[in-house]
């Protein structure tokens, strides 16, 4: 018996949700390749794709969204972030759901998860929108849930049609990846049959590590810290070639060729950038170029996190709300994939440790 480090060779669930060939770069929800799903269907469509299993129709539509427009934040909410010191917004949003499921009014219901689901993706929308605007010193108040995408642009008071169907598409593109680290830690939250809430809390503090979330804001500020793309060679062979450091943005657990998200990205990344930001997606084109030849024996790509920051960017949001946009992105998902388990083959997480230390001692008192 041995241990299975990182569990990268253990199966937790079944999943009708993503499937992912990490060989082919092919990337599904629900059967649909993502890039159809990104460019066919509306953020709210996707959402309740996810949850519910099948594209909407008008009337189911309207519903869900009725659902989502429940995510009003209680007062008391507003209060507690004002409280926060500056610093991690993941940790805030952790807090927040944690703070949510205090009166344990959402507990599993197989006729209100979907319903609940569908308030808590409002709460979502509300929760990172109220801490930007709090980090960023400005008036808190519930966004209007209705459109929540282009609500949430209007806090960096870039909300236009071009930048709102950019931002939708990252989030679609975000939604869902099977069960990486956070929505594994939410997983084993949810399988104690803790609610959907705390199983967020969870997620959010798996989510923001360096490994993991937190990419797309390094990515940025490596290029950033490039500087111009005639710095790339010399960077790169000091940083990665010499000093053996890991590029950001680059590498994947489960794809082994391009990130089939990796298309839009770009494309949007293309489209939006304006003048005072196109030496930064020259540095990251031209990073890309000389690590894509160096890495191309070991098969290493770049991922979503290499473009995302680029394209957040020209949205306004700061790079230090990145994660944030990822992870308002993945509470679907995540959601979506505690609904399934839960519902369909529910047991409570619980592996082993094989014990390694002191055989058997006794205390000489
Ligand atoms: N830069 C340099 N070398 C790398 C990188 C990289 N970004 N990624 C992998 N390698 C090398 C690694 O050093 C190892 O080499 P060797 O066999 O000579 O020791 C080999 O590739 C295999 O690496 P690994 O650690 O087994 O790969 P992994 O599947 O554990 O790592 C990863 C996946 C994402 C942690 C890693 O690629 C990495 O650290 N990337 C940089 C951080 C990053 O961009 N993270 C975002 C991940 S995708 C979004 C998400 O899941 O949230």
């Amino acid at each position: 018996m041995d241990v299975d480090l990182g569990l990268e060779n253990t199966y937790i669930k079944h999943t009708a949700l993503t499937y992912i060939d990490g060989n082919l770069g092919i990337l599904r929800y629900r059967g649909y390749d993502i890039n159809e799903v990104v460019n066919k269907l509306s953020f709210m469509e996707t959402a309740y794709l996810m949850i519910y299993g099948e594209i909407p129709d008008y009337k189911e539509l309207e519903t869900f969204k009725s659902y989502v427009s429940d995510g009003i934040l209680p007062e008391r909410i507003f209060s507690m972030i004002d409280t926060f010191p500056n610093g991690d917004p993941l940790s805030m949003a952790s807090s927040v759901f944690a703070s949510l499921a205090i009166d344990n009014t959402m507990k599993w219901s197989a006729n209100e998860n979907k319903k609940n689901a569908g308030k808590i993706i409002g709460l979502s929308f509300n929760i990172f929108a109220n801490i930007y605007l709090h980090i960023k010193g400005k008036d808190m108040h519930n966004i209007d849930l209705k459109d929540p995408v282009r609500a949430l642009l209007k806090v960096t008071n870039k909300n236009n049609e071009k930048n709102a169907k950019a931002l939708e598409a990252a989030m679609i593109l975000y939604m869902d990846h099977e069960i990486p680290a956070s929505t594994t830690a939410a997983l084993v939250t949810a399988s104690t049959l803790s609610d959907m809430l705390s199983s967020l809390s969870s997620a959010m503090n798996a989510l923001k590590g360096p490994l993991h979330g937190g990419a797309a804001e390094n990515a940025f500020l490596e290029f950033i810290d490039i500087g111009s793309p005639e710095n790339v060679r010399p960077w790169f062979e000091e940083h990665i070639i010499k000093n053996k450091e890991r590029l950001i943005g680059f590498g994947h657990r489960v794809y082994r060729t391009y990130d089939p998200r990796i298309k839009k990205f770009r494309e949007l990344s293309l489209l939006l950038c304006d003048e005072r930001n196109k030496r930064i997606l020259d540095t990251a084109l031209e990073l890309e170029k000389v690590a894509l030849d160096y890495f191309k024996e070991k098969r290493i790509y770049p991922n979503t996190d290499f473009f995302s920051g680029l394209l957040f960017n020209e949205l306004g949001f700061e790079h230090w709300f990145f994660t944030s946009l990822f992870a308002l992105s993945r509470v679907t998902g995540i959601l979506a994939h505690i609904i399934e388990y839960n519902e369909n083959e529910q047991r409570l997480i619980r592996p082993r440790a094989i014990y390694n230390g002191i055989n058997e001692r006794f205390i000489e008192k």
